[in-house]
This record gives structure tokens, sequence and C-alpha cells, in this order.
């Protein structure tokens, strides 16, 4: 053997030097708490996946006993319900697949090849196994964009039966055409909750022989939001630089949190907002269709990053579809309206069932006056903000709904009384007693939506009738612009 020259020795030394330097520059050798999905048995945090949480880790349980109320007797039941679960959207059954692929193999490559795993925090052995074994589903494709779910159709067809159940005063007997009022927006998704819905209260495919009414060509009723030109100019305000859940993004808060995903992941840069949002997007969703299984994208989050990632999503909602938009709860007035209408009623129909979208839900619980924190939910007080009631995981899940229940009563003064329920929990409202509410009050709390003046409180008086009205207003500039062109050009 031959002694190294003292050049070699002192590149050697030099190079050790150099690679100490570098790792002591990248102290990612710990990211965040130690966390292993695939060995947590309660997943607590799939009760936080904002809009896109599944419906039976959040409804209120079948044994509950506040619908029974001493001395009264249901005898209307109203609902507005959002459909159950659903497949992903077209732009992201296109672009998801490819994206999910190449994050999975680098973090692989991150674990396996390039050990750039942190110390501290990196990802168990059975999280990982999870990842490598991911496919995307095949059966998931663009011709079925935003479809209603196997899982879905139960959602809707379990709350159905559960609610007969619990009101079989007002369900009673098989389907009469007289005794039932079903109305669905034109999707698919809320054709086939409606259906599911029929299905749970009168027995498989007996759906055929239930007829919904037709959806108005504008309907105010159940997508009041899809006319009102207001409500689109909040919505892109509410993508600003200035607005709160921008604040947020650029909050030192979130930017730690993508941070630390990137690194537990492996990665010697920062992810980006659309990677992180791919991958929990396709956890939310996946956890949703399959509930008992584990969905391999939730691995890559831990239980306090996926808090932060609701709050992101809770301060969008809340300032384009509740208190943070002062329009709002108007624009909830016609449904607010019908309720009130139905309720006061104790002629047919007894049962009152619309199937509609997330929004809705939203605008409505805020007409109602529901669910509403002393402080707002801003881009600096997550931590203040923990325990709001102002939570879209709580509020709208998939198949959220509110049921308004008529309850007919021996007391002589106040014989009608109402319990409003929000997933099939009982709403607390300070002006009830334990949820149940005289119907004097629940009058006197609405009158603004009931005094026959939608079409005036409706999008500020301005709503314009068709959906294409922002078109329009386009339509209309550019050829004012032709004129004024046109009318230099003729001058010339
Ligand atoms: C696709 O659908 C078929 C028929 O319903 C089913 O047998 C198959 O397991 C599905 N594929 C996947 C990847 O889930
Ligand atoms: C990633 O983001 C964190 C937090 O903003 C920042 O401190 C860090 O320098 C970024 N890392 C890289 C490699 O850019």
């Amino acid at each position: 053997m031959t002694a190294l020259p003292p050049s070699i020795v002192t590149q050697l030394l030099l190079l050790v030097t150099i690679c100490s330097t570098v790792s002591a520059q990248f102290p990612a050798s710990r990211c965040c708490e130690t966390y292993c999905y695939s060995q947590d048995s309660d997943r607590t945090q799939v009760k936080h996946f904002a809009t896109k949480t599944a419906y039976e880790v959040i409804h209120g349980p079948s044994s509950s006993r506040e619908h029974i109320v001493p001395n009264c007797r249901p005898s209307k039941f109203w609902l507005l319900s959002r459909h159950g679960t659903r497949l992903p959207g077209k732009k992201a059954i296109s672009a998801l697949p490819q994206t999910l692929k190449n994050l999975r193999d680098s973090i692989l490559d991150n674990y396996d090849v390039r050990r750039t795993r942190p110390d501290v925090g990196r990802m168990c052995p059975d999280d990982l196994e999870l990842l490598r074994n991911w496919r995307w589903d095949s059966n998931i494709t663009t011709d079925y964009e935003s479809f209603l779910t196997a899982q879905g159709w139960n959602d809707l067809k379990f709350l159905a039966k559960r609610e007969q159940d619990r009101f079989y005063e007002v369900f009673n007997g098989p389907y009469v055409r007289e005794n039932y009022l079903f109305r669905h927006t034109k999707t698919q998704r809320t054709e086939a909750s409606f259906r599911a819905f029929a299905d749970g209260l009168f027995g498989d495919g007996a759906y055929v022989h239930v007829n919904p009414e037709p959806e108005p060509a504008d309907d105010t009723l159940l997508k009041p939001y899809d006319f009102c030109p207001a409500y689109d100019a909040n919505k892109d305000r509410n993508k600003d630089a200035n607005s709160e859940q921008s604040k947020f993004l650029r909050s030192p808060l979130f930017l730690q949190t993508l941070s630390d995903i990137s690194t537990r992941l492996g990665f010697q840069y920062n992810l980006s907002v659309d990677q992180v949002e791919a991958m929990w997007d396709q956890c939310r969703f996946e956890q949703a269709w399959h509930i008992q299984e584990y969905s391999p994208w939730c691995s890559v989050f831990t239980k306090e990053q996926v808090n932060v990632l609701e709050y992101k999503e809770d301060l969008g909602y809340y300032y384009q579809n509740s208190y943070g938009y002062p329009k709002a709860a108007d624009l909830a007035c016609y449904a607010v309206s019908d309720m009130i209408q139905h309720l006061a009623r104790p002629e047919n129909p007894t049962v009152i069932g619309y199937f509609t979208h997330e929004t809705e839900i939203q605008l409505f619980l805020n007409a109602l006056g529901a669910k509403q924190d002393r402080e707002a939910p801003r881009a600096d007080n997550y931590y203040a903000m923990r325990n709001r009631q102002f939570r879209s995981s709580e509020l709208t899940p998939f198949a959220a709904n509110v049921a308004a229940v008529r309850y007919q009563c021996t007391d002589p003064r106040e014989p009608v009384k109402v319990i409003f329920f929000l997933n099939e929990k009982a709403l607390m409202f300070d002006w009830c007693k334990v949820g149940l509410c005289d119907w004097s009050e629940v009058q006197r709390r609405y009158q603004r939506y009931t005094e026959g003046n939608c079409a005036k409180l409706y999008c500020g008086g301005s709503g314009a009738k068709r959906v294409n009205g922002g078109g329009n207003v386009l339509v209309m500039l550019v050829s004012a612009m032709m004129t004024v062109v046109l009318a230099a050009i003729a001058r010339k």
C-alpha cells in the first residue's frame, strides 16, 4: 500500500470541510412533530378538510335525542342540502394524475436515493409504503367530472333514513305526491343526491316514481349567487393581494407551514401552494370516497399542518359567502322566505327537500345568523380563532344540510315551535331555549326576508336577471369602444 500524496489528503480535507459547511447551510434535519398517519386509528384531522370533509365524520349521531320535545309533535320538515361526496372537476381530473405522480416519485427519490429526508419529523416507513403503492383510479375520467360517488349516494340515502326514523310522524306512509316537494339544481350530483334521498325514504329504485319540481331558469332559490354580478365582483376582490386570504398566504405562519411540509418530504426547496394543494385535494377526496381506508396523500401532512390549510379555506369562505361579506345574507332571501312560508302552514306538503351546493348552504347559515363568532377570522389571528364556530368543515362538509322542523305543541301561548338542525345537530341561538325556538320569535327574527321584497333585497336590488349579465356588460363595453373607434376612423 502506498501512502496517499499529501496533495490528495489536502483535497480530501478540503472536500470534507466544504461538505460540512454545505450541510450546516441546510439545517433541514428537523421540521415538525413526528407523526405516522398509517398508525393513527383516530385520524382526527379528517374532520378538518374544509368543504371536502366526509359527511360521516361530521353529522350528529342517530342515537341523538335532540329532536324529541315533550308535549310537541313534529309536523313539517324543510331541508336544504348540499350534494354528497363527488368526483373532482374537469380541471383537476386533467391535471392531478401527472402532478401527483411527479410529486410522489420525487418524494420517494428524496427518501430512497437522495437521502434528503429530515432527521426529526420524517415520514414513517408505513406512510412511505402507502405513497409508493398509490395509483390514480383509472375509472376517474373527465367524462365523470363532479359526479356523485357511491359514498355520495350513501351520504344522502342514510341521511334520509335517519331523518325518517327521527321524524316518523312526518315521514309516514308510502310516497304521496301532495306530501312531498323536492327540487334540485341542474347538475348530475344534485339530481343523484335527490334520488338517493328518495330511495332512502321509499326503498331502492323508488326514486323513479318520485317527481321533483323542475328547476326554473333563474333559480334564485337554490343558486342565487349565479345571477348577481356584485357577488362575482366580491369573489374577485377576495383574490386581490389585500384580502385576508391573500395576506394569510403571505404570512410567516403559512410560509413556515409550506416550508415544513417541503422539508418533511425531503425537498431542499419550498413546494408551491399549487403543489401542496394538489396533494391536499387528493387526500381529502380519497378520504371522503373511502372513509375506512387510508389515503396515501393524507400521510404527507401532520395534524397541525391540516389545521393551517383549513384556516386558509375558511378565510376564503368567510369573506365570500358569510359574515365577511355584508350582502351575503340577503342573497339567501328567497330560501329563507320559502322556509318561513312552508313552516307557517300546517298543510301539505309536509316534507320539502332541496338539493344544492356548498355556497347556498353558507349563504343560508349566514342569513339565519348561525355560527357567528365575536371576532372575525383574519390573516393575523389564527391562534385566537382556534376554537371558532365558523369552520367550513363543520358547516359545509359533503352532504351538508340545514333542516328546519316545525313542531305542534300543547303550549297554549306558543303552540308552534321550530328546531333548526345543521348536519343533524340542533343549532343553538341565544333567542331559543336549547335549540327550541318559538314560532313568533322565528317570524320576528327573519321578518326582513318575509316581507315579500326579496327582489329588492337580493343582490342589493341590482341582480341581473340572466346568467350572462357580466358578459353583457363586457359586450356593451366592447361595442361602445368599437363605436368610438369607428366614429374616429369615419371622421378622418
Ligand atoms: C373501475 O371500475 C370497475 C367496474 O366498476 C371496478 O371493477 C374496478 O375495480 C375499478 N378500478 C379501480 C382502479 O378502482
Ligand atoms: C422556504 O421558506 C422558508 C419560510 O418562508 C424560508 O425561510 C426558506 O428560506 C425557504 N427555503 C428555500 C430553500 O427557499
